[in-house]
C-alpha cells in the first residue's frame, strides 16, 4: 500500500496503516477491510478488543498488529472453536497451530487466542469492559443476533461493534437482515464492499468516530471509496498461490 498520511475526514485524523499487515491469507473474506480495521484501532485506542470468529486469523492479527504499532497498552482476545461452522466448513487443528506459530511469539504478551465457544468465553469477560468487538462467527440471522445480544453487556460505554457480511444475501446468511434492526436509532456506518462491514456505536459515540458516523451523501461515499481502494491494495498484496 503506498498511501500514507491521515484520514482527517473519516476517522478523526487516525493514521493510515503504512503497509498491508504481516498475515494475509486468501481463505479470509476480510482482506479488503484490513486498512479500515487498522485505522479504527488507531482512532479508538481500545483497552480491550474481542473478536468472535478468528479462523485463519487475518482480521484478528490485523487488529493486534495495529495495537502493537500504535503502542496501545490494551489487551486482545480472539475466540473460536477453531473447528469451523456450516459457512466455513470444518477444518482441522493445523489452522490453529499455524496461527499460533505466527501470533504467539509476536503478540502473546498482550493477546490471547481462546479455543472456546463464544458463549463460554463470554462468561469469563467482565461486563462493560470491551471497547472494540468484532462479530464474525456464523452468519445466520439467529447466530449473529445471539452473539450480539450475549456480548452487548460486555461493551464499555464507548464500545464499538463490527459486523461482517452485512451485504451477503445468499443461502441462509442473515446479517443483512439483522444489521438494519440493530443499527436503527444508533450511531452507525456501513461499508458495502468486501461482503459488507457494519460499524456500530450502541452507547456513547467515541469522539474520533464522530466524523464517520456523521458522514452522509458524498462524504460517506468518499469514505467508502477510500477504504475500498486501500482494501484492494491488500488483495493485490496476497501471496501468489
Ligand atoms: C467467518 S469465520 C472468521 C473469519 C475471520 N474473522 C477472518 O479474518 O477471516 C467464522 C469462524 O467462527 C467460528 N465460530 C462460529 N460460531 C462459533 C461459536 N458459536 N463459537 C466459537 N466459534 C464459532 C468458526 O469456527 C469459524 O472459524
Amino acid at each position: 500500500m503506498t498511501v500514507s498520511g491521515t484520514v482527517p475526514a473519516a476517522l478523526g485524523a487516525a493514521p493510515l496503516p503504512p503497509a498491508p499487515p504481516a498475515l494475509l491469507d486468501a481463505r479470509s473474506a476480510w482482506i479488503t477491510h484490513l486498512p479500515f480495521g487498522a485505522c479504527l484501532v488507531a482512532a479508538l485506542r481500545p483497552r480491550l478488543v474481542v473478536e468472535l470468529g478468528v479462523h485463519v486469523g487475518v482480521s484478528y492479527c490485523n487488529f493486534v498488529e495495529a495495537m502493537a504499532r500504535e503502542g496501545i497498552a490494551g489487551r486482545c482476545l480472539g475466540v473460536d472453536t477453531f473447528v469451523g461452522d456450516s459457512h466455513t466448513e470444518a477444518y482441522d487443528g493445523s489452522v490453529l497451530a499455524a496461527l499460533r506459530a505466527h501470533h504467539d511469539p509476536r503478540y502473546g504478551h498482550f493477546s490471547t487466542l481462546r479455543q472456546a465457544t463464544f458463549d463460554a468465553a463470554a462468561e469469563e469477560i467482565a461486563p462493560g469492559s470491551v471497547d472494540l468487538l468484532h462479530i464474525d462467527g456464523l452468519h445466520t440471522y439467529e447466530a449473529v443476533r445471539h452473539d450480539y445480544e450475549t456480548w452487548a453487556p460486555k461493551l464499555s460505554e464507548r464500545g464499538v461493534v463490527l459486523f461482517h457480511d452485512t451485504e451477503v444475501r445468499r443461502r441462509d446468511f442473515g446479517v443483512w437482515r439483522y444489521w438494519p434492526e440493530v443499527s436503527a436509532g444508533r450511531a452507525h456506518f456501513a461499508f458495502l464492499h468486501g461482503f459488507g462491514l457494519g460499524v456500530l456505536a450502541p452507547g456513547e459515540v467515541p469522539a474520533a468516530l464522530r466524523p464517520l458516523f456523521d458522514a452522509t451523501g458524498e462524504a460517506a461515499e468518499e469514505i467508502r471509496a477510500l477504504f475500498q481502494r486501500l482494501g484492494r491494495a491488500c488483495l493485490a498484496a496476497l501471496p501468489a498461490t
